[in-house]
């Protein structure tokens, strides 16, 4: 079943001159977790902006083409019908707090409360939520006592708890330590292996390689592939796009070994290991 739908998709942000979003189409299945990569202003915010209503409802400017989100076209539906179908999280955690709660536990039943959830079914959902993050140990801290790591995961429960089939994160843990980003890959993986289906604009292409089933390269605005990560990261041309493959897949470029019986490189530490094996015996 598709999840998500975007065709001839054009956007241009209101006084820009040029487009954001230039043409773009792609379908993705449910229970797919997608890595939008590209560089700088290649539009990977903007993209996901289109998938829940913020583009165009709230930025306005010219709009083509559609996005169909679960059947709803984004276009039609106002953000917070959206809301209920797809979830986003943003780069900074901090953003993402009301400021107003005292615990973590007030703060991720402050989105059910403005649903008007049953009671029953609001604690339910919260206990569900705390549980799938691994912040149930931290439910009655105050949300800026967190770290990092734990804030955002905050943030991702937070959405989670509104039952959305798709969630959409703009660079989840740029704002993270190395640990704290490992604790929220780990936390978003284990939603997707759940059926969630995951859209994520990142740029630690390690990440991309490790958790994604496809990629989605952008520059200027256009899809310039849309395909496995090993494809993806094997392109001959991708440092044009402005990316660097995997440290993985570009020592074994360097040397010449491919997966076994592909045309690909490795893009994991563990297809590396495996591919280099067979060719040290
Ligand atoms: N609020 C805005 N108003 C006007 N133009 C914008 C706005 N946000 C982004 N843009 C422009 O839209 C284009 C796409 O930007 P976008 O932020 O989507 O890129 P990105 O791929 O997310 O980049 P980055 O890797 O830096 O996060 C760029 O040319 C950018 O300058
Ligand atoms: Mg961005």
């Amino acid at each position: 079943m598709k999840k998500i739908i975007a065709q001839g998709l054009k956007y241009k942000y209101p006084l820009a001159e040029t487009l954001a979003l230039n043409d773009i189409s792609f379908e993705v299945e449910a229970g797919e977790f997608i890595g939008v990569i590209g560089k700088n202003s290649a539009g990977k915010s903007t993209l996901c902006q289109a998938m829940v209503g913020l583009v165009p409802h709230f930025y306005k400017g010219a709009y083509g083409g559609k996005v169909l989100v679960d059947g709803l076209e984004v276009k039609q539906h106002s953000i917070a019908d959206l809301s209920l179908k797809v979830g986003m999280v943003f780069q900074n955690p901090f953003t993402q707090v009301t400021g107003s709660k005292m615990t973590v536990y007030e703060e991720i039943a402050f989105g059910l409360e403005n649903i008007g959830l049953p009671r029953d079914e609001m604690l339910k959902r919260i206990d569900e939520v705390l549980k799938l993050l691994k912040i149930e140990h931290v439910k009655d801290h105050n949300p800026f006592d967190l770290s990092g790591g734990q804030l955002q995961r905050m943030a991702i429960a937070g959405i989670i708890a509104m039952k959305p089939e798709i969630l959409v994160l703009d660079e989840p843990t740029s704002q993270l330590d190395p640990a704290g980003s490992d604790e929220v890959f780990r936390a978003i993986h284990e939603l997707s292996q759940q059926g969630f289906t995951v859209i994520m604009a990142e740029h630690k292409m390690e990440k991309v390689a490790q958790y994604c089933n496809r990629v989605l390269l952008l520059d200027e605005g256009k899809v310039a592939a849309f395909d496995t990560p090993e494809k993806i990261f094997s392109r001959d041309d991708l440092e044009s796009y402005g990316v660097t493959a995997p440290v993985y897949t570009r020592v074994c470029r360097a040397l010449g070994v491919k997966n076994a019986g592909t045309d690909c490189y490795p893009v994991t530490l563990e297809d590396a290991e495996m591919a280099l094996r067979g060719v040290i015996k």
